[in-house]
């Protein structure tokens, strides 16, 4: 039997790992065994827990309750236990997602042990370092021996870096070997939606249910930690929700929530939570989320996955940000940057509700990225 040990620790990359052990499980369960360890990057009940239960993710084999610290002393307490259990339980490889400080460190601490690195969702660049999730990736790429992009992009970003795409002789950290996959939050959208249409009642719940509303998250730490972004951000939605007509849903990362509290004007914070359109919630599960992503008018966003799923579902998104790494979704012309400008997130809002986009050409690939991805790993590394 060989071992694989998956690390996660951050919302998004615990919803990763449902697709990629849906499909070791479906594939290889006599020959691969999944050692997951949470590092507890993401904590709260509803940023981590929740999600294992409706994604049937199997119960992590360690929980190094890590938490909220500063970028050093969070990931340098990673790698310690990383490879202290790394060094234990001698992982045949070890698969990482994304690009956290919970991706690094993992990244970091096997790689620096001879521990094939496998990083899924590789080759991703903003261009733009002074977001901690750019050099995150980077450096995790350059210490993997398979590295998985998801787009066509991300192949061409590794290859402007140096890595080859020749797929000749035995994949090492000196010869490491890329490959263009998918998406697996392609594959996981498409295996969970039928579920989250079925089983999600948060709409009802809220008071939204057959009501037009728009979709917003916000979270990344260049809008959260400026108060002038933040509101910027906050009344543009507002003036979008009063002149259309429109509801809000906004499950608050409690990163968000926090800024908000702390920084926002008070006048300002009470007439947003006096606005019965605005729905300030606490974040919600995958299938809630997803449900909200299949029907809402519009969907408006920093998050990385959030810019992606709203295409799966086919729907316009405004990215609260001055750059994405998922280019493709801005050249389609389905969604649109507006970093934190009031002015330009109110204007693509009402472009967008007066005329959706109607073209969504499949570039994530088909479903399949996951089942592509352990195949790999099992013809690569252990055969
Ligand atoms: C992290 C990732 C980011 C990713 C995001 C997904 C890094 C550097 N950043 O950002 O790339 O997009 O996760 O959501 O790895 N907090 C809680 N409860 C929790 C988790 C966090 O209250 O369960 C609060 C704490 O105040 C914490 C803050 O959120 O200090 C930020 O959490 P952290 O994990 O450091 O960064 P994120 O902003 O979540
Ligand atoms: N998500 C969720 N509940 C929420 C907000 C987001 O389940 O309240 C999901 C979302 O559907 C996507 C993932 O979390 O799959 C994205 O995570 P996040 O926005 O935290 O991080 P990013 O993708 O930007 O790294």
């Amino acid at each position: 039997m060989k071992k694989i040990m998956t690390i996660i620790g951050a919302r998004p990359q615990i919803i990763k790992a449902a697709a990629i052990s849906r499909a070791l499980e479906k594939l290889y369960s006599n020959e691969i065994e999944e050692l997951i360890v949470h590092t507890g990057q993401h904590y709260d009940e509803n940023m981590s827990a929740v999600f294992f239960e409706e994604l049937g993710i199997p119960k992590p084999f360690a929980q190094l309750r890590i938490g909220s610290s500063s970028h050093g002393d969070q990931t340098g307490a990673m790698m310690r236990d990383l490879e202290n259990l790394m060094l234990k339980h001698a992982p045949d490889a070890v698969i990482v997602y994304g690009d956290t400080n919970s991706t690094l460190a993992g990244s970091l601490a096997a790689s620096k042990i001879g521990i094939p690195v496998v990083h899924i969702e590789a080759g991703l660049r903003s261009f733009n370092k002074a977001m901690p999730e750019e050099i995150n990736r980077i450096m995790t790429d350059h210490v993997s021996t398979l590295l998985f992009s998801p787009t066509k992009q991300g192949i061409a970003n590794l290859q402007r870096e140096g890595f080859s795409l020749d797929l000749r002789g035995i994949a090492t950290i000196d010869h490491p070997k890329t490959y263009h996959c998918g998406d697996i939050m392609h594959d996981n959208s498409l295996h969970f939606s039928k579920l989250a249409e079925q089983q999600s009642t948060l709409l009802e719940q809220i008071g939204c249910k057959g009501k037009p509303f728009i979709l917003a998250t916000v979270h990344r730490n260049t809008n959260t930690d400026d108060p002038k972004r933040l509101q910027a951000i906050f009344r543009g939605l507002l003036t979008v929700a009063q002149t259309n007509r429109l509801d809000i849903v906004l499950p608050l990362h409690p990163r968000t929530r926090k800024y908000l509290e702390q920084t926002a004007d008070h006048a300002f914070l009470e007439q947003l939570s006096a606005e019965p359109g605005i729905h300030l919630i606490d974040p919600v599960g995958f299938l809630d989320m997803i449900a909200l992503e299949q029907q809402a008018s519009l969907v408006v966003t920093d998050s990385g996955g959030v810019q992606k799923e709203a295409y799966f579902f086919r729907k316009p998104c405004i990215v609260l940000r001055e750059e994405t790494e998922w280019v493709e979704l801005i050249e389609t012309g389905a969604a649109v940057l507006t970093g934190a400008d009031e002015a330009r997130l109110i204007a693509a809002a009402n472009r967008f509700l007066e005329q959706p986009p109607k073209s969504f050409p499949e570039i994530f690939g088909d479903g399949t990225a996951s089942e592509f991805i352990c195949r790999t790993i099992s013809e690569e590394l252990f055969t």
